[in-house]
């Protein structure tokens, strides 16, 4: 469970800022639910069989003896707190974010506390809503500048269409089954659709000649499937993938992830897909539902800061003594003219010559002066850092509008 340091969370926060302008343009809203949950809510809907519940949930018994676990995604306690306001019948389309917990091997990309943002749309059925999450997917990608990654993408069909492709996977596999890795030997006892995940060469290879889920699914999910493969394939990098089952045992329908080479053995950045009957699952109303959700620290990796425009910086350097009312007030003064600049204060602390370094540490191109001299006569030196000696002697009003027009 990773620190974050600030200069971790620089990226974080221009991802989030492109974030919030592209949440906004969708006009979606925000949901906060708790980081705590009944146990029985992720076993319903993660799904017992899944390595979450299995292995990897968070779980203790409270002063109650209730059994309570630390929420390892967010979609679940989403559609609860949906139906607990009885609200199922409504249209949503929601976001959230913040850490889940995993009790998963720590590797590279992997982490036991980590951070989604997720987007939930609630009460559309399959058609346009699977053509806007994929739009938002690529808005989200773009306004970072990420642009070497994968979508794959598959369909389920209905829950009895993937029922039929488990038992017919399982019947293809059983006879092969000394064959199989031992961790897929588990998989096809506990959960058989993840097998079709497995890193395993051999089992891949086997694979092969298996069964193949479209042929469980109708044409017209077929259909729906190609036609979305092709609107968005002269966009991105976009494939039908029929090995993609997600590990989640909600998913019916179309379900997608978002892979980068760049992030080594834990590509996926992003993953969702629709799970129409979570909310019947869960004591609820029909409610139709489809989302995604990205992992933050693996997304942050990928984010080309290059091509994002930093801050305006200005470093404020007094080296007048007790000057503190007098240059807090200019500095309050300065922020307010213009709230899109950083004005980086270094306190009065330090001659001028450690204050300027670190002024240029801080990547400030430009610092405000104020001495003992300058105080007095209500003046300040507008300094430039990228050339040696480039600086006036301005009165404070001059350093205002320089300020407001910088
Ligand atoms: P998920 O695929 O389990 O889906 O997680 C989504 C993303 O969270 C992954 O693609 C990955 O980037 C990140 N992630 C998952 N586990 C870890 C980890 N241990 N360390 C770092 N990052 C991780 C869900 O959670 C679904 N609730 C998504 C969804 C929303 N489906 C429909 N709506």
């Amino acid at each position: 469970m990773p620190d974050l340091f600030p200069q971790d969370l620089e990226r974080w926060h221009i991802f989030e800022s492109k974030l919030s302008e592209v949440f906004y343009s969708f006009d979606i809203h925000e949901i906060r639910t708790p980081l705590l949950e009944p146990t029985e809510l992720f076993a319903r809907s993660v799904g017992n069989s899944s390595d979450i519940i299995n292995k990897e949930l968070y779980s203790f018994l409270d002063r109650n003896k209730d059994s309570i676990s630390l929420r390892p995604e967010g979609s679940a306690s989403i559609i609860r707190a949906i139906i607990q306001k009885k609200q199922e019948h409504e249209k949503h389309k929601l976001w959230y974010q913040g850490p889940m917990f995993r009790y998963e091997r720590p590797q590279k990309g992997r982490f036991r506390q980590f951070h989604q943002v997720g987007v939930e749309y609630l009460g559309f059925e399959e058609g346009v809503a699977e053509y806007e999450l994929i739009s938002m997917v690529l808005q989200i990608n773009k306004s970072i500048g990420i642009s070497d990654y994968t979508i794959k993408i598959n369909h389920l069909g209905d829950a009895k269409a993937k029922e039929s492709f488990c038992k017919s996977l399982v019947s293809f596999l059983s006879p092969h089954i000394e064959k199989l890795h031992e961790k897929d030997q588990a998989r096809l006892k506990s959960n058989p659709l993840r097998v079709l995940d497995s890193k395993e060469q051999s089992t891949q290879e086997l694979l092969q000649s298996g069964p193949k889920f479209q042929d469980f699914i109708s044409n017209e999910s077929k259909n729906f499937l190609q036609n979305l493969v092709n609107t968005y394939s002269n966009h991105c990098n976009i494939l039908i993938d029929q090995t993609l089952v997600r590990g989640l045992d909600y998913y019916t329908g179309v379900v997608f992830e978002a892979v980068s080479k760049g992030l080594g053995a834990q590509d996926a950045f992003l993953g969702g897909g629709r799970y129409d009957k979570l909310s019947n699952q869960l004591g609820g109303k029909d409610m139709h539902a489809i989302g995604f959700a990205i992992g933050i620290e693996r997304i942050v990796e990928l984010l080309n800061i290059k091509n994002i425009k930093s801050p305006k910086k200005v470093g404020f350097i007094v080296t007048a003594k007790q000057a503190d009312q007098k240059t807090y007030k200019i500095a309050d003064d300065l922020r307010s003219t213009n709230k899109t600049i950083i004005l980086d204060t270094f306190l009065n602390d330090g001659s001028l010559k450690s204050q300027l370094r670190r002024a240029n540490k801080n990547n400030c191109t430009h610092v405000i002066i104020i001495g003992e001299e300058e105080l007095k006569n209500n003046q300040m030196i507008w300094k430039d850092l990228s050339e040696v000696g480039k600086q006036e002697l301005l009165s404070s009003k001059e350093v205002i509008e320089k300020y407001i027009n910088f």
